[in-house]
């Protein structure tokens, strides 16, 4: 089940070169339907997605920092839906979570949404509604909050990177998005990749033109391993957060599902001379994700480390001497199982869990338990000490607040709201738990999520 190579090529040669506009995000409503999107080469035929507004991405959203986010989300699928936007620190009422935070939008009903915008930078938003399947089949789109002061760059252009399972027969999605073989695995790979719905994505640039690429990672549980060519690159914030210096890309760029990276790249290489954002492939070879076609020169010469992104409001995290430490241990998988899991009451042993289509369990909860993982007191300080004793990675992201890693030393990492947690590995995070309500804490591997790996944290 793949794109042949011949066919691909031939694809390519057909493909005009159009460039992907983003359609204007002024309307206040976000109408969730079906649509027929070409994101297979020509050729192939096209796929019945489900879509926001009729796109794949969903409509580019970008307000000022401050400003008030209003949409009101319409339902037009035949199945309950809701939106969460991911990296926001939002009213818990606007978080989106079916079952948690709201009830699920029913068919043929809309639903409010209204909250400010505390920090600046790349967020997304997505579907949380039977989120495995609903974001596979196209639920996403990126949410992007601009400085009040932006950074001096040429442009800012937003890549939100994907991947699709799709039959190259029929052009449908292909398989059963909770097949239980990817569940218990890794997770649902696609075999056709791609950037802003395209798999032949490519931009214009100029010799030293300096552009900020906002890529954001909207696959259901690729990480995608990057590299650049042709360009020299800074990261200058991480899932939207301000680092307090830019750091030179030496080496490759690791984004999990749903994180996002803030790059500022100078196009370094000349007039018809090969620039790209390359990917690592299944095959071993790097692959052009996004092609830079280099047309021309600036009148620029070459500029140096960009300045930092101003800083957010409430960047540190303090009083990490007097917090407890809890730890939240990542269990289940194929190949290695668990002891017993506590699924909704019962305790259950791994067969019988595996019969109910759960596979994993944070902290010994299997799925959302009726109680929370922790309870704090707003203002507490939290430490979660993340183990992964599973043989798979996982990508953790906690709602509602962003939090930083914490080494063995006490230094504290970047403000991040998913972490990369590898097979056998640890890592601390810590917050401020600041923002009242019930946060999620769950792996962003979609199908993890849906078999057991999802918790929840209370700040009262
Ligand atoms: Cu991006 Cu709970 O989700
Ligand atoms: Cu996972």
């Amino acid at each position: 089940m793949s794109f042949t190579r011949r066919a691909f090529c031939a694809g390519l040669a057909a493909a005009p070169l159009t460039r992907h506009a983003w359609a204007k995000a002024e309307s206040p409503l976000l109408t969730a339907r079906a649509a027929t999107v070409q994101l297979a080469p020509e050729g192939y035929p096209a796929t019945e997605v489900w879509s926001y507004d009729g796109l794949l991405p969903g409509p580019q959203i970008r307000l000022q920092q401050g400003s008030r986010l209003i949409r009101r989300l319409v339902n037009d699928l035949e199945v309950p839906t809701s939106v969460h936007w991911h990296g926001i620190r939002i009213d818990n009422a606007m978080d989106g979570v079916a079952g948690l935070t709201q009830d699920a939008v029913p068919p043929g009903a809309s639903f409010d949404y209204a909250f400010d915008l505390p920090d600046a930078g790349t967020y997304w938003y997505h579907a949380h509604t039977n989120s495995m399947e609903q974001v596979a089949r196209g639920l996403s789109g990126p949410l992007i909050v601009e400085e009040s002061a932006p950074p001096d760059v040429d442009r800012d252009e937003v890549l939100m990177l994907d991947d699709w399972l799709l039959d190259p027969e029929t052009g449908s999605f292909a398989g059963d998005f909770g097949n239980p073989m990817m569940r218990s695995h890794a997770g649902r790979m696609g075999n056709l990749l791609g950037i802003n719905g395209r798999y032949d994505f490519s931009l214009d640039a100029h010799h030293n033109e300096r552009l900020r690429l906002r890529l954001i990672n909207a696959a259901n549980a690729r990480i995608f391993v990057l590299r650049l060519e042709g360009m020299t690159g800074w990261t200058v914030a991480l899932d939207g957060m301000p680092l307090a210096q830019p750091e030179p890309v030496s080496a490759e760029i690791i984004l999990a599902p749903a994180q996002r990276v803030d790059l500022i790249v100078d196009v370094t290489a000349e007039e018809g001379r090969p620039a790209a954002l390359l990917s690592y492939a299944d095959d071993d070879s790097w692959q052009a994700l996004a092609e830079v076609v280099v047309t021309g020169r600036t009148s620029r010469t070459a500029r140096g480390a960009p300045a930092p992104l101003p800083p957010n409001p409430r960047m540190a995290v303090t009083g990490l001497a007097d917090a407890e430490i809890r730890e939240m241990r990542m269990e289940g998988g194929a190949m290695r199982g668990m002891a017993s899991g506590r699924f909704k009451g019962q305790d259950l042993d791994f067969q019988q869990l595996v019969q109910r289509g759960q596979f994993w369990a944070l902290a010994g909860q299997v799925g959302l338990g009726d109680a929370p993982f922790a309870r704090y007191v707003r203002g507490e300080t939290a430490r979660i000490r993340l183990v992964n004793d599973t043989v798979f990675p996982h990508a953790m992201h906690l709602h509602g607040m962003h939090f930083r890693t914490v080494a063995a030393d006490g230094t504290q990492g970047p403000m991040r709201d998913t972490l990369l947690v590898r097979p056998q590995e640890g890592a601390e995070i810590a917050f401020v738990a600041d923002n009242p309500g019930k946060w999620l804490l769950h792996c962003h591997m979609l199908g993890h999520a849906a078999s057991g790996m999802t918790n929840w944290i209370e700040v009262d």
